[in-house]
């Protein structure tokens, strides 16, 4: 039910028509090379539109793709109107008026002042020079992402936690883990972590690679070791040659170090794209409602972008918010100052990873704005601010790839 809304609302979405050019906003997030192929790739693989759209028809019975994108319209920007590949004088008069329609209408949009105070989601998020962004490392973080046996009971996967059909998230207050233990904090999404300068809400890990070692050895998560990880990876002969391909030339490729850098590299890929905010960005002024904008405008006057900026709305940095016993950044650091610190998290998504805080104390989007405002920002809201800032949250919920969605299929026996 949850996938087919999905699908139909990119539908309904993508029919609205995006300005800013239907490959930028419907198809680059996915097509950057490695999930599916980059876009002059394209151009030198497919000579006319025809060729091209019977591929994209291919690939959406195939299920590789959504129904729905405006494929047709991506194809006429690709290879102009004719069809092809050196675009056409007359291709180049359409693009030159489309160009012209849309500075008319970011002329007639009051709200357009605004988007200064905000960033388009890039493709990728930084890949570090130790860990670099390949197809085959890619697939095997999925799988591994996926396998309940990284756990010691053999329960509990990344995905058990972080499910990325439902957000990324659980859904629940605090995650249950190994042996049915709550570790007493909720569980962020794993959707665009790739963009977070730190992880977890204390910031205790740097990057997602440190990230990894830790649920994998938590006792209240999959409660493994690095020795059963890669003992059991190890007698399932298809992940040897997985490992192999995702990390050549090296000896002995199966360890702890790999397992989690693969996953990382996955996880890069796990951005969602194509939100009605994205496509409100890059031009398409009707992407939003008149109450979204109205809350858009509302979340800049009050000052939430002090420290909900960049492109995934967080700015990687600790503040107060006494709110139980958990010190917070404090128990990272035990520096006095820190006490009752978190990391600000990101608002992309926010409407589908409910309940909110490092608790998950609260249900409701619209409370946990009224809260911010003033715990944060010593303001008090009215119903009505409140609900047009949580209307202009609920339009950060972008596409989540649906190759990332599919699950895999996990190769193997159940090694000891
Ligand atoms: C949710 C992610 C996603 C989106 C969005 C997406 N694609 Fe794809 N696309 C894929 C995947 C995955 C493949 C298959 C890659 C493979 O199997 O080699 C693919 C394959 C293709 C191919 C065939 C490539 C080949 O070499 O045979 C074409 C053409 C294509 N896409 C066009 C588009 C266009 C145009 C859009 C936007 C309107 C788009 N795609 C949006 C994921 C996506
Ligand atoms: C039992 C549930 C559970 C499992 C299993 C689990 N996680 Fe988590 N994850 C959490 C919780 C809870 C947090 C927040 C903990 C904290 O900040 O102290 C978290 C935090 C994270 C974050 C940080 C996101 C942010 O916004 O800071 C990432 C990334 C992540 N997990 C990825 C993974 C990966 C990868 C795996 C598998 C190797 C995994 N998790 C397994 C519950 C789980
Ligand atoms: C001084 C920095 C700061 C300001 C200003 C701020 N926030 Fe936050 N925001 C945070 C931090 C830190 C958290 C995490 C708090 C926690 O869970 O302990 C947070 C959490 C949230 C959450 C919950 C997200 C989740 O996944 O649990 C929402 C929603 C939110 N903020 C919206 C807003 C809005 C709307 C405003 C403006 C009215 C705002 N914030 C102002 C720092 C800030």
């Amino acid at each position: 039910m949850r996938r087919t809304l999905i699908l139909l609302s990119a539908f309904f979405l993508s029919a609205v028509g995006a300005k800013a050019g239907v490959w930028e906003t419907n198809c680059a997030g996915c097509h950057n090379g490695v999930v599916a192929p980059t876009k002059s790739s394209l151009l030198s693989k497919f000579h006319t539109k025809r060729e091209f759209m019977a591929k994209v028809r291919e690939m959406v019975t195939q299920g590789k793709m959504p129904p729905g994108l405006s494929y047709g319209k991506a194809a006429r920007e690709l290879f102009g109107a004719k069809g092809a590949v050196h675009h056409s004088g007359k291709g180049l008069k359409k693009r030159v008026a489309a160009h012209k329609a849309t500075k008319v209408a970011s002329a007639s949009d009051p709200y357009a002042k605004y988007k200064k105070f905000f960033k388009p989601l890039p493709a990728l998020p930084p890949i570090p020079a130790d860990n670099s962004l390949t197809p085959e490392k890619v697939k095997l973080g999925k799988m591994l992402y996926y396998d309940p046996r990284l756990s010691r009971s053999k329960l509990i996967s990344c995905n058990t936690c972080h499910n990325i059909a439902l957000g990324g998230d659980d859904n629940q207050k605090t995650s249950l883990g190994d042996h049915w233990k709550t570790g007493g904090r909720n569980a962020p999404t794993t959707l665009n972590s790739g963009f977070l300068k730190v992880q977890f809400w204390d910031g205790r890990a740097p990057t997602l690679e440190e990230q990894a070692k830790g649920p994998l050895q938590a006792h209240v998560e999959m409660n493994s070791t690095p020795e059963i990880v890669v003992r059991r990876l190890k007698a399932i002969p298809e992940y040897v040659k997985l490992f192999k391909k995702a990390f050549p030339g090296e000896k002995d490729p199966i360890t702890f170090e790999n397992v989690v850098k693969a996953i990382a590299a996955f996880e890069r890929t796990l951005n969602t794209p194509n939100s009605p905010f994205q496509r409100y960005l890059l031009g398409d002024t009707n992407a939003l409602t008149k109450e979204q904008k109205e809350g858009m405008a509302l979340f800049v006057k009050y000052g939430c972008t002090a420290c909900h900026n960049g492109p995934v709305l967080s700015d990687g940095r600790f503040h107060r918010l006494k709110w139980n016993n958990d010190t917070g950044r404090y128990r990272v650091t035990k520096n006095p100052a820190d006490k009752y610190k978190f990391r600000t998290p990101q608002l992309l998504n926010v409407a589908v990873t409910a309940p909110y805080f490092h608790d998950g104390s609260v249900n409701s989007l619209k409370k946990a704005v009224k809260i911010m405002a003033e715990k944060e920002l010593g303001k008090k809201l009215t119903d009505d601010e409140a609900k047009k800032i949580a209307d202009f949250l609920r339009s950060l919920t972008g596409e989540v790839p649906l190759e990332a969605r599919v699950l895999p299929q996990l190769p193997g026996n159940n090694p000891r």
